[in-house]
This record gives structure tokens, sequence and C-alpha cells, in this order.
């Protein structure tokens, strides 16, 4: 069952945050419904301007419209992840997004409201729940870098006046996270702070986090074991999810760890069997090591377990 995301982050703020995982192929959209059932976890399908393009928009829709159908049980909502304008109004024109994000974070302060305004009003007239972004976090989202001396903590105060006059229905902030696998350089932790005093001034209001991949130091060893070159890859604190959902990070974006387990299967597959040249049985233990992924990953959100719960409220 498709929703939005304000219907999800109404059940889960301050409890719990939901998983936002990005998905380009049909061996991730089964893995990670498989994933979330087993855990019985609500989630979000994400998918970026990068996803839409690699094969066919079109093609991702059918694959996710099947696996809702193959799945019944499973509760998601589907969102664009660092849409441009014109992205969000295709998506909204098409009828099957239920959520966008409209990323003007790159933009003026003053500019980017009045794009995210835009954005929210069309989105809203079609009952579809907008994402914003207020910051900069480092890294590589699309195909932009974003240097390290542009990297624009969020700012809380302005972070509240964004909100009240866009009428958005979450802000991504920029507090100390960024894309990719190789986020931080020293001991570094989240910026608690930032989302507490965004959550003072904003009670209520559903904050999100992006480039919040843990790169497990397991899984990175293991790739670099079976001929990667990742040294030095590191990411977020996973201890630090459930302490920034109850202060109010109400979804969570996870795409690289994915990305590694997807890299860690196949290097050790064709490691293990040279003789093999089938996509299937390796496509098969990707699915299931994916799904067992998105389950440990809901543990960690306190997600799982909430799946019931939510189709009850949703339901009355
Ligand atoms: O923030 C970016 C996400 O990790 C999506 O990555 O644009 O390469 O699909 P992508
Ligand atoms: P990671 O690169 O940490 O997985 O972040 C993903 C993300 O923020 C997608 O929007
Ligand atoms: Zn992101």
């Amino acid at each position: 069952m498709i929703v939005t995301t304000k219907q999800l982050f109404e059940q889960a703020y301050g409890k719990y945050a939901i998983g936002a995982y990005n998905i380009n192929n049909a061996e991730q959209i089964m893995g990670l419904f498989r994933g979330n059932i087993q855990s019985q976890a609500p989630f979000i399908v994400q998918i970026s301007r990068g996803a839409r393009t690699y094969t066919d928009k079109q093609l991702l829709e059918d694959m996710i419209c099947a696996a809702d159908k193959i799945f019944p049980e499973a509760i998601f909502a589907v969102h664009l992840d660092h849409g441009d304008e014109e992205t969000c109004y295709d998506c909204i024109e098409s009828g099957f997004y239920s959520s966008v994000m409209i990323d003007a974070s790159s933009f003026p302060f003053e500019e980017n409201i009045v794009i995210t305004k835009r954005v929210v009003e069309r989105a809203h007239a079609k009952r579809i729940s907008v994402e914003a972004e207020l910051g900069q976090l480092g890294g590589v989202e699309e195909d932009v870098g974003v240097d390290e001396d542009r990297v624009h903590l969020t700012d809380p105060e302005q972070a509240a006046e964004f909100i009240k006059r866009t009428g958005c229905d979450s802000l991504a902030c920029a507090i100390g996270t960024s894309h990719g696998a190789f986020k931080f350089s020293g001991s570094q932790s989240l910026h608690f702070e930032i989302i507490e005093a965004i959550r003072d001034l904003v009670p209520g209001f559903p904050l999100v986090m992006h480039g919040s991949s843990s790169v497990p130091q397991e899984e990175v060893e293991r790739i670099n074991a079976a001929g990667g070159m990742l040294k030095g890859a590191r990411g977020v604190d996973p201890k630090q999810y459930l302490p920034a959902a109850k202060r109010g990070v109400c979804k969570i974006n996870i795409d690289t760890d994915g990305r590694l387990v997807w890299t860690r299967v196949h290097r050790e597959y064709f490691r293990d069997h040279p003789e093999v040249f089938d996509f299937r049985p390796i496509g098969k233990v990707f699915m299931e090591e994916y799904a067992k992924f998105i389950a440990s990953r809901n543990e960690l959100l306190g997600s799982a377990g909430h799946l019931e719960e939510v189709r009850v409220v949703l339901s009355r």
C-alpha cells in the first residue's frame, strides 16, 4: 500500500525513524520489500534522478507496482530523492509518487524558499508530501560534488523561518553527515545540538537526515580483501540513528550501504566462482543479503515491528 511520507511521519515522530532506501533495479526492489516484510517495518522507496534514467522511469514505477502486488502487506511511500523543480513536477503529474524532495539547497535562502513554495503548491494540490533541504551536505549528490568549504550546517532560526514560509512537510538538514562512503576523516558525531534547536523552535516537525550510511567496517574489509579499493571509507555511527529519531528525525536516508552490500556480494562471488558467467545465482545471493541488510537497518532505526500498528492507524 502506497502512503505519503507525511502519514508515516505522523506515526513515527519522536519514537523511531523510517528507513528511506534508494533503488535502481529489480534485485534491489525484491530485496527491499523482503527485508521490510521480514522486519515488519513501514519504509520509503527512494528514487533519484539518476535511478529514473538508469533504465527507464516507467520500468521502475512498474516494478514497484508489481512489488506492491507481490507483497500486499507492505506499507511504503514512493519518494523522489534530490529532485530539481522540473523532475518534481514530472513526478507530481505522474500520479505514482506520494512524496517528492525539492532540493534547492544550492540556491540562496530566498530563492530556495521561492522554488520550494512553488513545488509545495503543486504537490499539495495532489495530496503529495514535500521534503525540502536547507544547508549543504558534503560529498557527491548526483553528479554534483560539494567542496568541504561549501558545506554549511543548517541554521536553526533559518530552518524555522523556511518551514513556516514554504509550507513544506519535512526538512532535510545538514547536521554533519555527507553522501557517499568517505564521510569523516577524524572522530566526528552528528550535530545533535542543531537537531534539538530546530525541534525546540518547530516542535513536531519532521526532520530528515541524508548521508546516513554507516559504511560497516566489516563490509569495507571484505570488499578490500576481494580486490576492492575502499581504504579509509567511514560512515555514521548507527547507534546514533535512534537518538536522532527521538529528537524528531523521522526519515533516515541510506543508499551507500546498500551499494556496499552489492559490491561485497559481487566481488566475493566472482573471486570464489571464477567459472560462473550467469547473473541469476549471484542475483539471488544479493537479494538475500540485501533483505538481511534492510531488516538489520530497520532494527537500528527502531522502525522494525511497527508495520501492523501503522496499518491499524491508517485504516481508521
Ligand atoms: O544522495 C544521493 C543518493 O545516494 C542517490 O545517488 O544519485 O547516484 O542515484 P544517485
Ligand atoms: P548515503 O550516501 O550516506 O547512503 O546517503 C544517501 C542519501 O542521502 C540519499 O539521498
Ligand atoms: Zn541525499
